[in-house]
């Protein structure tokens, strides 16, 4: 697994620098399938038997890293892949900060494969440990991390997306007094802020993507943190309409066929059953954890998170790209 940590942390550069050169295009699918392209291509020089358990769509969404795509040479250890190209797509289009290009991995079958869909997530760093449960409301959970930090409510920060679907939670937390940070995009920084840099923000909740949630969950595992997770139909995340509906369905019948559950809480064990995880993350657009992709001179310079559960390490690491 360890020796997997430097070729995987290759293929978030390549799908970072087939990204750069449209950050600010417009276009959130050209810029996916720059990224998805060369994250592939990468993926598959390694000497491994890698399955994609939960990424981009299905097998009929293809060009994109579907769930279920075999990856890799085809030799070597069976690897659990969780992908998300460019997280934060609209962020490249529009040329905003803290858009990455992800990936997490860890040994076959440690994973939570399930369908791309919502996920409802709450995280913490290691001083609030064993205080969360989405089994209660977020006033509850706020409550609970302000406790386990000896925080007054009114300096907990909480971070979240700026979706319609959070005015409840944002609410709930304003109430309290507690600060709220909303950003536009992008929960995976958000969690591995929450965990990385202790000062920033105390938790991150939000109603986002599953394949991010897996990759997340890597992020937070491999930094000692906590995670609870569960996952929504699209009714549940956007409202009920017969269009809606119909894809509630589907995803209800894939869950089936995948064995999750709909509304069932996962702890971080169970969405990731194994400490041998790898996590990587270059930097798309300028953030607060990374750097964006610059070009300088004649060398394009990349920055990317490794954070490996292995050996505990968490580097940064700079490249440079000779044109
Ligand atoms: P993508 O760019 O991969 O779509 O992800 C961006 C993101 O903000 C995720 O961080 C989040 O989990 C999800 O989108 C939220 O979904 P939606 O865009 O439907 O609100």
């Amino acid at each position: 697994m360890n020796t997997l940590a430097y070729p995987l942390f290759r293929t978030t550069e390549m799908a970072a620098l087939a990204a750069w050169p449209q950050i600010g295009c417009g276009d959130k699918n050209n810029i996916d399938d720059l990224a998805v392209r060369a994250m592939r291509d990468a993926l598959n020089q390694i000497e491994m038997r890698g399955r994609v358990v939960i990424g981009e769509g299905e097998i009929d969404c293809a060009p994109m890293l579907y769930i279920g795509e075999p990856v890799g040479k085809g030799s070597g250890p069976q690897i659990d892949i969780a992908v998300d190209p460019i997280e934060g797509t609209r962020m490249v289009a529009m040329g905003q900060n803290n858009a990455l290009a992800v990936m997490a991995c860890a040994p076959g079958g440690t994973l939570l494969h399930a369908p791309d869909m919502y996920m409802k997530k709450i995280v913490v760093g290691k001083k609030a440990k064993g205080v969360i449960n989405l089994a209660l409301s977020l006033a509850d959970n706020l409550r609970a991390v302000a406790g386990a930090l000896d925080k007054p409510l009114d300096r907990l920060r909480m971070v979240t997306l700026d979706k319609p679907r959070h005015q409840d939670a944002i609410a709930q937390a304003t109430r309290l007094g507690v600060k709220v940070f909303a950003l536009p995009d992008g929960d995976v920084a958000a969690s591995v802020m929450t965990c990385l840099l202790e000062n920033q923000y105390d938790v991150m909740y939000s109603i986002g993507g599953a394949p991010e949630g897996v990759i997340s969950a890597c992020a937070v595992k491999a930094l000692g943190g906590e995670m609870q997770v569960e996952l929504m139909d699209f009714c549940q995340a956007k409202g009920e309409t017969p269009a809606n509906r119909q894809i509630a369905d589907s995803e209800r019948r894939r869950c089936k066929e995948m064995g999750v559950e709909i509304n069932r809480i996962y702890s971080l064990d169970e969405v990731v059953k194994s400490d041998a995880v790898l996590f990587s993350a270059t930097g798309v657009t300028g953030g607060d954890i990374l750097q964006g992709v610059r070009e300088e001179g004649t060398v394009v310079r990349t920055q990317t998170l490794l954070i490996n559960g292995i050996e505990r390490t968490c580097n940064i690491i700079d490249s440079l790209h000779h044109h």
